[in-house]
């Protein structure tokens, strides 16, 4: 199921839904997009009957997809058969309000049945069960069944059924709503380390401010669409990178997290062409770390020096901005890192913010 051929855990791609039919058919999402790495903690936020329910349960493969793609590790949900969507489930968990534990069963019983459809050895599944039940802080509960439970700790099994397998992606709606302030900071610290050691995305709906620390990235949802999308660390770092450009220092800092938000990191090895002369520009680059050499048809002549440039500055603008071919090659002398905006995005940034019109305007004049 894997495919290596994607970065992403989740690629959700002009997703929308419907519900109901005939007069009372009514659309709930509008063109979401969204895409998801692994090992990243997604907190979605919104108001009642914003979409936000109705988009964790597309992505868990629980409801069918009626127009857009979801895909999960590079495969498209959309078009599934039943039997192919019960085997992705297997790599999900989920968490939601209504919890379905099992009454019949105790705490321990209840995770075990989780377990047993994986190939841990049966001799082992009372353990494994126990520790993740204290990991939880029910240590003294593996015995009772869910009606001898206050609501809180129901919420607790549920979610460490929903942890124990190490999933490669949890779904949670509300999952700190019915936890006191301790138990809500200890299930988030569990998800941390979760996605910090094995991997696992993350995505959780949430009205709990308390928890929105343990976020990489903050997803909005008003009236069925996302309306934003932010990746809370890795902003401030190209946010700072950004302020050290000369294109983007009289910019305001909403207007810069405004960019930098649409920014892509991307990673070159020593040697490699990051853009090539003659090849059509589709990105603009600021360097984030490392420096590069720019090569053009005159530098051939080894009599000149070559020209380097290193973090803080920027490239490929020119043809951008006047649809022309790439006029310089720039390649990485050692490891570098840049952050990238993708043509379409260049073009609106310069259009909404004057600043960074009139400063590429007059690099531009300069450079000629
Ligand atoms: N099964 C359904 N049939 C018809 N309409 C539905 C159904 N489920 C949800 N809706 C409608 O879709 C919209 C989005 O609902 P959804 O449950 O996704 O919102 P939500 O953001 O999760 O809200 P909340 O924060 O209250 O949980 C709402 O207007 C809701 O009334
Ligand atoms: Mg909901």
């Amino acid at each position: 199921m894997p495919s290596p051929t994607t970065p992403f855990a989740v690629e959700i791609n002009d997703l929308n839904h419907h519900f109901g039919r005939g007069e009372s058919r009514k659309q709930v999402l509008y063109q979401n997009r969204l895409a998801i790495k692994p090992g990243e903690i997604v907190i979605m936020t919104g108001p009642s009957g914003s979409g936000k329910t109705t988009l964790l349960t597309l992505i868990g493969a629980l409801r069918a997809i009626q127009e857009g793609g979801i895909k999960l590790w590079g495969t498209e949900l959309a078009g599934l058969s039943p039997v192919e969507q019960v085997k992705m489930r297997r790599n999900i968990g989920f968490i939601f309000q209504a919890h379905n534990l099992f009454d019949a069963l105790t705490a321990r019983q209840n995770i075990k049945m989780a377990i047993e459809l994986t190939d841990v050895p049966a001799a082992e599944r009372d353990a494994l069960a126990d520790a993740t039940l204290a990991a939880l802080g029910l240590a003294e509960r593996v015995n009772y069944k869910p009606r001898n439970l206050s609501g809180g700790q129901r919420q607790r099994v549920a979610i460490g059924r929903a942890l124990v397998n190490r999933p490669r992606l949890i779904l949670a709606d509300e999952p700190t709503a019915a936890l006191d302030k301790d138990s809500g900071a200890n299930v988030v610290a569990l998800l941390r380390k979760l996605a910090d050691e094995n991997g696992t995305t993350v995505m959780i709906v949430t009205h709990d401010n308390r928890i929105l620390s343990v976020a990489d990235r903050l997803v909005n949802m008003i009236d069925g669409n996302i309306v934003s999308n932010i990746r809370v660390k890795e902003n401030a770092v190209i946010c700072a990178i950004l302020k050290q450009c000369t294109v983007f220092k009289d910019m305001s800092p909403s207007d810069l997290t405004d960019i930098a938000q649409k920014m892509e990191q991307e990673d070159f090895t020593p040697g490699t062409d990051i853009i090539r002369q003659g090849e059509i520009g589709d990105k603009f680059y600021v360097i984030a770390k490392g420096r590069a050499q720019i090569i053009t048809a005159s530098t051939t002549d080894v009599s000149r020096p070559v020209t380097l440039i290193k973090e803080g500055a920027f490239f490929g603008e020119v043809a951008l901005l006047r649809d022309q071919p790439r006029n310089a090659t720039v390649r990485a002398q050692e490891s570098v890192t840049t952050y990238t905006l993708s043509k379409e995005n260049f073009l609106a940034a310069v259009r909404a913010h004057k600043s960074f019109e009139e400063q590429l305007a007059t690099q531009l004049f300069h450079r000629g």
